[in-house]
């Protein structure tokens, strides 16, 4: 089968791969139907995660079709069109059962702190990604769900992470009527949380970037005002000033660990790999938001630790949640906006790639070139 493959840093390939094989009685095989890249899938092709090896497929937003299922698979028959979470999870371990599908305990031999992702390095558990014509597909009774038959399949593939995951944001603001929220980051996660911030009661929605078509999507797809965070002399003194100088009720970090805005953070992070991320914009959310407000992080960051304002989060009785989504908590919830037209996932995309250009998708996302917001990726031959 045709799988990208990670080289090095800024280098993907297409290579030829074996299909993967049923290796526990309860995998499926699916044949991938649509894929798409994600912002975490950045962190990956700069380097910025460890343990990740040369040969490693990415790609943890994928839909397809079941070709083939282990001995013990109940739910899933080959054929069954099906969606997939980002988070492999066995739904029994103590995380599992209290709904924590992002951090299971049974999937990832290398990490206690981090569940298992696809095609995520081996940090994350070491399994291929969808970015490829197949992919195995573990506990296939616990995370996959059949499309239903109303979906269409751009927003399914839109539901396995960056919905979700924008909608988990605006979740961990614990946002009340009449909030100031602010959403850092415009991208596909941070778009989805200023849409999801609305939902749940915002007053106002402030989104935070500084590329001008990012800040003019989020204006049309998320109705929020905007800020180009390099168009003003100082963000914080910003959000104070258009705040009656309180600050912001919630704030909203969907940038993770490649943040930009802070020239030593930056050298420390990606260039000489000091810190697990630049908390730029997460050091921006603590002194943002008012004293005794919320801070939801789900912009993602690595193991090591960072230079986060933790004296002033704690002086200012701020809640800080973060976690990675657990997708499968969000679904039912999230498929009854799409299918009641409350939510159109699909909205965020702009680029569909044959999985053969993927290289071309990587260049575009991690470069923001011709308007990207959201590239998918065709698997050809299987369409
Ligand atoms: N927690 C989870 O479960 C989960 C799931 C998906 C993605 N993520 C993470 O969410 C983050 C966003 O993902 P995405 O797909 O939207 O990525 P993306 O790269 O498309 O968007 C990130 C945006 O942040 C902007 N940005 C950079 N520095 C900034 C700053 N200081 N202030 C404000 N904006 C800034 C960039 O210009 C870009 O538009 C990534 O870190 C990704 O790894 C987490
Ligand atoms: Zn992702
Ligand atoms: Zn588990």
């Amino acid at each position: 089968m045709r799988a990208m493959v990670y080289r090095g840093p800024g280098r993907v390939r297409i290579e030829e791969k074996d299909i993967p094989k049923i290796e526990h009685p309860n995998d499926a095989i699916v044949r991938v139907t649509c894929a798409a890249i994600c912002g975490s899938d950045l962190h990956l092709y700069h380097g910025m995660m460890p343990d990740l090896r040369v040969g490693h497929t990415f790609g943890h937003e994928f839909v397809g079709v079941v070709h083939e299922v282990g001995s013990s698979v109940e739910n899933l028959k080959p054929g069954d069109r099906v969606i997939v979470p980002f988070n492999i999870c066995c739904g029994s371990c103590f995380f599992c059962a209290r709904g924590l599908y992002g951090n299971c305990h049974n999937v990832n031999p290398n990490a206690t702190a981090v569940g298992g992702i696809y095609g995520y390095s081996h940090t994350c558990g070491g399994y291929d990604g969808g970015q490829a014509e197949y992919v195995r597909v573990p506990f296939a009774d616990v995370g996959p769900t059949i499309i239903p038959e109303w979906m269409e399949e751009e927003d399914a593939v839109m539901l396995t992470d960056a919905c979700p995951t924008g909608y988990f944001g605006a979740q961990l603001g614990e946002i009340r009527e009449g909030d100031v929220v602010a959403v850092f980051g415009a991208g596909p996660v941070g778009l989805f949380a200023a849409k999801s911030a609305w939902l749940m009661g915002a007053g106002r929605v402030i989104v935070v970037d500084h590329i001008d078509y990012r800040l003019e999507f989020a204006r049309r797809f998320a109705h929020a005002e905007t800020v180009n965070f390099t168009q003003v002399n100082d963000i914080v003194q910003w959000m104070k000033e258009t705040t009656e100088f309180l600050g912001a009720d919630v704030c909203i970090e969907a940038v993770g660990a490649e943040a930009d805005g802070a020239f030593f953070q930056h050298v420390t992070s990606a260039k000489l790999k000091l810190q697990g991320g630049s908390p730029v914009a997460l050091n921006w959310c603590i002194d943002s938001v008012r004293k005794g407000g919320n801070v939801g992080v789900v912009g993602a960051f690595g193991p090591l630790f960072s230079a986060v304002k933790f004296g002033d989060a704690m002086n200012k009785g701020l809640t800080i949640r973060a976690n990675q989504c657990p997708v499968k908590r969000q679904w039912p919830r999230l498929f009854e906006h799409v299918k009641n037209g409350v939510l159109k996932p699909s909205e965020v995309v702009t680029h569909r790639i044959p999985l053969d250009e993927i290289a071309e998708g990587y260049h575009l996302m991690s470069n923001k070139l011709d308007g990207c917001i959201k590239p998918l990726i065709i698997p050809t031959s299987t369409h």
